[in-house]
């Protein structure tokens, strides 16, 4: 315990952070959202919180693939807060859960430093031994659980999860989904600096890249992006909305969503065509992408031997930088609500986040905003 270290030191020096533990989605029908995920994106249902185990303030399934952990709750009254959130914000990211070596002094630390406590740390223990939990305020009503898994043995996410009677793996082809690559905010116009502070000064994050609104435009669209990563696992892009001929995505996304929330986040495969060609068999709907946009990408990328008949095929973007190439690709929203949705992508050297693509991806993306008649 670090309760002496000045204030200084940055959370992630006193209470190092790991990584991702999970993702976990608040959503108004949790059986029906995890049979989605499973189904459509491949995920394997490995364990299940409820009534049958004892808990009784949500029913919760625990989807994995890869290293990829997604939690999919919902709730059992009307008085639930999971009840409340999707009244607010339909089904959406309620929590980016981080592992730390020390939940409690990555607590303090990030308390010192100005986060708001949503809950004091706390300990879950049963025969696998004892969670340590902590969890402060994010953007909008979005949290970060600290996550001390060194006491809690086995992969279980928590007491009173158990992996009886889930629900049967679905039978597709395989996506080949390995890890989250980044996870992207959107706040309120006006709000980036802030959010950009409240990562590196509260958690001792870096900027890693910075996009203004005349990189990220189109005609009609624009918004203003910066990336803070913790220099290792946690990468995370936060978007404003900023002026432009019509009302920015970013802002769709605010009214609609009610607030700051997760709008993407981005999984990675080894192998972009198999895994978009499993998704799409499995029923996944993706942006378009015009046919002009592939006649631009292979004069941009001509230095690179790609496989441009797939990737025109199943609408895979494709983006360089001095380090490499990317190939990318974005879901429809996955909510009713013009809010949250999935990116796969494939990294072959490049760490950037399709900056070239930007145009490209609005361009349809405002196409859809046109047809729900918010352009
Ligand atoms: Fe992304």
């Amino acid at each position: 315990m670090n309760s002496l270290a000045s204030a200084d030191t940055s959370l992630n020096e006193r209470a190092s952070l790991l990584g991702w533990d999970c993702v976990e989605f608040w959503v108004g029908n949790a059986r029906t959202t995890a049979g989605f995920l499973m189904s459509a994106f491949g995920f394997e249902c490995t364990s299940y919180a409820g009534p049958e185990t004892g808990v009784t303030t949500k029913a919760s399934y625990v989807l994995e693939q890869g290293d990829i952990r997604f939690v999919v709750s919902g709730a059992l009254s009307a008085d639930s807060p999971i009840a409340e959130h999707v009244r607010k914000h339909g089904d959406g990211v309620h929590d980016l859960a981080l592992r730390t070596t020390d939940a409690a002094a990555a607590f303090r630390a990030a308390i010192e430093r100005g986060a708001l406590p949503v809950r004091e740390p706390w300990t879950e223990a049963d025969e696998s031994g004892v969670l340590e939990l902590a969890q402060v305020a994010a953007f909008g009503e979005t949290v970060h659980t600290f996550v001390n898994r060194s006491g809690y043995e086995g992969t279980r996410l928590e007491p009173g999860y158990l992996a009886d009677n889930l629900p049967s793996t679905t039978v597709g082809p395989s996506v080949g989904l390995t890890r989250i690559d980044h996870i992207v905010g959107n706040v309120e116009k006006g709000r980036l600096a802030e959010w950009v502070g409240f990562y590196c000064e509260v958690f001792g994050f870096d900027q890693l890249q910075q996009f203004d609104d005349a990189q990220i435009r189109t005609e009609y669209s624009a918004l203003m992006s910066t990336v803070v990563w913790d220099g290792a696992k946690i990468v995370m892009p936060i978007n404003e909305p900023a002026d432009g001929l019509k009302k920015s995505q970013i802002q769709e996304y605010i009214e609609h969503y009610d607030g700051a929330g997760v709008q993407h986040i981005a999984l990675r495969t080894d192998d972009i065509v198999s895994s978009v060609q499993a998704l799409r068999d499995r029923g996944v709907r993706f942006m378009r992408v015009p046919d002009q946009y592939y006649v631009d990408a292979k004069s941009r990328l001509a230095a690179f031997d790609l496989p441009w008949a797939d990737l025109q095929r199943l609408n895979i973007l494709a983006d360089q930088d001095r380090d490499g190439y990317l190939l990318q690709i974005f879901t429809e929203t996955i909510t009713d609500r013009p809010a949250v949705f999935f990116e796969i992508i494939e990294r072959r050297g490049a760490k950037g986040f399709g900056e070239g693509n930007f145009k490209a991806l609005f361009e349809a993306i405002e196409r859809d905003q046109d047809r729900r008649g918010n352009l």
